[in-house]
């Protein structure tokens, strides 16, 4: 997608509190997830190998991998649990009035607590 640009990817009444949403952008699978209320959009492919996060679970605001169980954060794309050991891209989210737009990546975000493994 072009820089800058939200693109319009679902309805808010498509993604309810604790569902999740696998979505194309250009040539992006990012994936919806709605923690309370609160829309995030990460990767929906596992940085592991290839899998899709949709088909996971999310809980509260982390999503477990179908294929290995590479935990992580939907908030900021953060590995909680290998093997996966690298982020998730996360994407900017608004939401105008029913309907939910995905725009740029969002530049990584600095881990709050650092957990060597
Ligand atoms: S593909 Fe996701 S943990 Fe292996």
């Amino acid at each position: 997608m072009a820089e800058g640009q939200f693109v319009k990817v679902a309805t808010v009444g498509e993604v309810s509190p604790g569902d999740m949403k696998p979505v194309e952008v250009g040539e992006d699978q990012i994936l919806l997830c709605n923690v309370d209320g609160q829309v995030y959009a990460i990767d929906d492919i596992c940085t592991h190998s290839y899998a899709s996060l949709s088909e996971g679970d999310l809980d509260g605001d982390e999503v477990i991998c179908p294929l290995h169980g590479a935990l992580f954060s939907v908030v900021t794309g953060a590995v909680i649990t290998p093997p996966a050991d690298e982020p998730l891209r996360t994407f900017e989210v608004r939401v105008d009035g029913d309907d939910i737009l995905v725009g740029p990546e969002k530049p990584p975000a600095e881990p709050k607590e650092a957990e060597e493994e």
